[in-house]
């Protein structure tokens, strides 16, 4: 059996939680790849409404095992959070979540290093989410991490402590005032919660089961477009959210990968700072951000809202290998007049598809604009029944690409969505 993969192909809040939510029935395993709590992954299940940040989103069908990859980074304070929880709900999906020794910990000083860097970069801010993930993946790839695996070793409170003091001589250089005292008794009770849970070597569990026959979704966080190599840096997450990224972050070799669901909405949202081509200042922005409720599931932060980006879907779309499409949020679009897709670039009076290196200033979108619908269109369950103009828009998309769009969401709840065969 291969694995699959589903994946954000925009800025992230495409709807991963909720398709990985429908889509887990089909899977024995769900397992988180990369990023860590900056990820909010929304459930919408009749009146039950939950959101994700470090717990993967199979978590409440309680025949799914769930995995935390080595990829990922995780605070335990969020963690034992997110647990609690999920313990008041549905606590039998707990008993099978496992976690990679090798994920690395957000330690409390992390979080005060992101603040202390987005506060002194002023105008020019990243806009993170300020949960510690720029600091922790700078500390493992410099090679100087506390991992998940470390909680178990007898010197673990010495490393923590060398750690820390390591970011105490950091923070020297901002003027940066905090108290964590109190934020490292929380955290350390955290780490009591996670050794009660199953701490796995990822690579072999997950290379075990593909040759069981089980079938796992490696399930992404964050966008393509924040991907620390192809986004739009420096304005991205520190991780790769690209599907090479899933084999690295779980142990999967290339040659495993099956289906890799790329999934977009049918407009587009960012939340943070940095370029974004089809941004709305108008009407029609403040009509996607309300009817599309698009406040950040982590932050509550208002995102900004814009007409869908051909260009940078089909970039995406490449750097990912996606075979299935899937476009959420199609029932925002309904009541609109009309709507726009930008179908090129203008640079300088020269059209291209391509996303340029440096895409902030000069760059014009070239719109092509559909005819929009009036029905409301959450209860259409198949995808005969939905307007013509929306099945004009999906096949515009598919010719375009050359990817079938085999999945619709029409509504945030789970039964709102429409599985083409
Ligand atoms: P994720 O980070 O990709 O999992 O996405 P988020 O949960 O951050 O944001 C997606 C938001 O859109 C959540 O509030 C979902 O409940 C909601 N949502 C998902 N699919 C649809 C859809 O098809 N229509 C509508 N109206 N809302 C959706
Ligand atoms: P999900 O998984 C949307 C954005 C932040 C910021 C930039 C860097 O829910 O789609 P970071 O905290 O990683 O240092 O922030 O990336 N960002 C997200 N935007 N959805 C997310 O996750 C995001 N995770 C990070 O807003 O611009
Ligand atoms: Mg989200």
């Amino acid at each position: 059996m291969k694995m699959d993969i589903l994946l954000g192909l925009q800025w992230g809040d495409e709807g991963k939680g909720k398709i990985v939510d429908v889509l887990s029935p089909e899977y024995d395993i769900i397992a988180r790849f990369q990023g860590g709590p900056n990820a909010g992954h929304s459930l919408e299940i009749g009146d039950f409404k939950h959101v994700l940040h470090t717990i993967p989103s199979g978590i409440f069908r309680k025949d799914t095992v769930n995995i935390i990859g080595n990829g990922v980074v995780l605070d335990p304070v969020i963690f034992m959070n997110e647990v609690a929880k999920i313990r008041e709900i549905a606590p039998e999906g707990l008993k099978s979540l496992y976690i990679s020794k090798k994920a690395h910990l957000i330690l409390p000083s992390h979080k005060t290093l992101d603040a202390a860097s987005e506060k002194s970069k002023g105008l020019t801010k990243i806009g993170s989410t300020l949960k510690g993930i720029g600091p922790t993946y700078m500390d493992k790839t410099g090679r100087n991490g506390l991992r998940v695996g470390d909680i178990m070793c007898s010197d673990f409170k010495q490393k923590y402590d060398f750690l820390k003091s390591k970011h105490q001589q950091l923070l020297k250089q901002y003027d940066f005032e905090v108290d964590d005292v109190t934020n490292e008794e929380e955290w350390f009770k955290g780490i009591e919660v996670l050794k009660s849970f199953q701490l796995i070597e990822c690579e072999y569990f997950v290379n075990n089961a593909i040759n069981q026959n089980k079938k796992i979704l490696a399930e992404g966080a964050q966008g393509t477009l924040l991907d620390i190599e192809y986004g739009s840096y420096p304005f991205v997450t520190s991780s790769n959210t690209v599907s090479s990224g899933a084999c690295t972050g779980l142990g999967i070799a290339p040659n495993r990968l099956g289906k890799i669901y790329g999934i977009f909405k049918s407009y587009c949202t960012r939340v943070g700072s940095g370029p974004f081509p089809t941004e709305l200042f108008d009407a029609d922005g403040e009509y996607l951000q309300s009817k599309g409720h698009e406040f950040g599931a982590t932050t509550g932060r208002r995102r900004r809202c814009g007409w869908m980006d051909l260009p940078t879907l089909k970039y995406s779309i490449m750097l990912n290998g996606v075979t299935d499409l899937i476009m959420t949020k199609s029932d925002v679009l309904s009541g609109m007049e009309s709507f726009k897709v930008a179908v090129a670039y203008d640079v300088d009076g020269i059209q291209t598809e391509e996303v340029p290196f440096n895409y902030v200033d000069k760059l014009m979108p070239v719109y092509k604009e559909f005819k929009g619908w009036k029905e409301d269109i959450s209860k259409i369950k198949s995808f005969n029944d939905l307007p013509l103009e929306l099945k004009q828009y999906i096949e515009f998309v598919e010719k375009e690409t050359g990817i079938p769009v085999s999945i619709v969401s029409v509504g945030p709840d789970r039964d709102e969505t429409i599985i083409r065969k």
